[in-house]
């Protein structure tokens, strides 16, 4: 088990923010993660198991210990006619686990590439992309519950997977420290175009009936073209999410604002945060070193040097102009530690 004291966390967070931890602890075996559980008392209040770092932001320092667990590993566990049980570790790479499954045949997660991050954090808030969420192939979750310090098993509807939300990220946080996911993939291909982009995309690149692999492909250029890249500049993807509200509430701003994209989910409808962000004349406008993305409204850039509280500073200004121009209150997508 390695461990820095007084360690930065500045190449840890995809933000690149600069914080400090007072202890910097890596896993990166099954001995280390047991060591880990015998060794340690989590403080959910001082402590952060922190996974690609791609969805979290750091307004202060952490005064307790930051966790990194990093134990990599992937396989094939059962295959029947129509499904193939795959299991990856919570320290594999989200898209290199997507590419890997494509190489292996297997079929249900392409629209999810180029998602950044690690797969033990996928169920923290069920990605989601391009018409295509996690809860669609989840099996289970194995974790630790860091309360009894015993291993657990979560089902699919035990993982309470809702839009961008879970049981490990809303009454459970802080609780479990996820070691492994396990998805139900297919060896038939049925391409998911739902989303529109997705579809126009692919006939833009003159192929009408797509490959797994090209549909990634597809995803990958949409990513490219829409989102900034983390690894040039700091940002979590969508800082908001998209705001659910009542039927009625959209109806009545859809007649105020023409223009204004609605989305049916069930019962109830969805916004654009995007939309309204752009709206309230926030695009590409910078408050010190944060600032809206040229490329796309709902993402918040760091432009450089920019500190985790002016980030969020820039995140509050943003949330009353929609508040005020709307009467929507927007909910960060990200983690905020502050
Ligand atoms: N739009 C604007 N201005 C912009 C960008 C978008 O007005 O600068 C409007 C357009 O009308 C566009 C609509 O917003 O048609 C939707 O935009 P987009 O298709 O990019 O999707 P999104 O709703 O903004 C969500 C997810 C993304 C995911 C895409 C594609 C959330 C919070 N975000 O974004 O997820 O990639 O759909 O499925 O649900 C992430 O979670 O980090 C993320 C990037």
């Amino acid at each position: 088990m390695k461990r820095i004291a007084d360690a930065s966390l500045k190449h840890l967070n995809s933000f690149s923010v600069e914080a400090r931890a007072r202890q910097l602890i890596e896993l990166t075996s099954e001995q280390d993660l047991q060591a880990f559980i015998s060794e340690h008392r989590f403080d959910a209040k001082r402590d952060v198991i922190l996974g690609g770092g791609s969805n979290i932001l750091f307004a202060r320092d952490i005064e307790g210990s930051v966790v990194l667990n990093r134990i990599t590993g992937k396989k094939i566990i059962e295959e029947s006619n129509n499904e193939t049980l795959v299991q990856a570790h919570a320290g594999e790479n989200w898209h290199k686990l997507v590419l890997w499954c494509l190489d292996q045949g297997l079929y249900g997660i392409e629209n999810l590439s180029l998602i950044p991050g690690l797969a033990g954090a996928a169920p923290m808030q069920n990605i989601g992309a391009y018409g295509v969420e996690l809860a669609d192939v989840l099996d289970s979750v194995q974790a630790v519950d860091l309360k009894s310090d015993q291993t657990c098993e979560f089902n699919l509807p035990e993982c309470q997977l809702g839009y961008r939300t879970s049981r490990f990220k809303s009454v459970d946080a802080g609780r479990y420290l996820i070691t492994g996911i396990r998805m139900r993939l297919h060896r038939t291909f049925t391409p998911n175009l739902a989303y529109k982009g997705l579809a126009e995309e692919l006939a833009s690149m003159d192929i009408d009936t797509p490959t797994a692999q090209q549909v990634s492909e597809a995803v990958i250029r949409i990513r490219q073209r829409k989102l900034p890249d983390p690894k040039a500049v700091g940002n979590a993807g969508s800082f908001f999410k998209n705001p659910v509200v009542s039927r009625e509430t959209a109806d009545a701003l859809a007649e105020k604002y023409e223009a204004m994209p609605v989305y049916q989910v069930e019962e109830e409808a969805k916004l654009s945060a995007a939309w309204m962000i752009e709206e309230c004349g926030w695009k590409g406008r910078s408050v010190g070193g944060a600032a809206v993305s040229e490329q796309h409204a709902l993402v918040l850039i760091n432009k450089g040097d920019a500190t985790g509280t002016e980030i969020l500073a820039l995140a509050e200004a943003i949330q009353s102009s929609v508040q005020n121009r709307f009467g929507i209150k927007l909910q960060p997508e990200p983690l905020i530690i502050r």
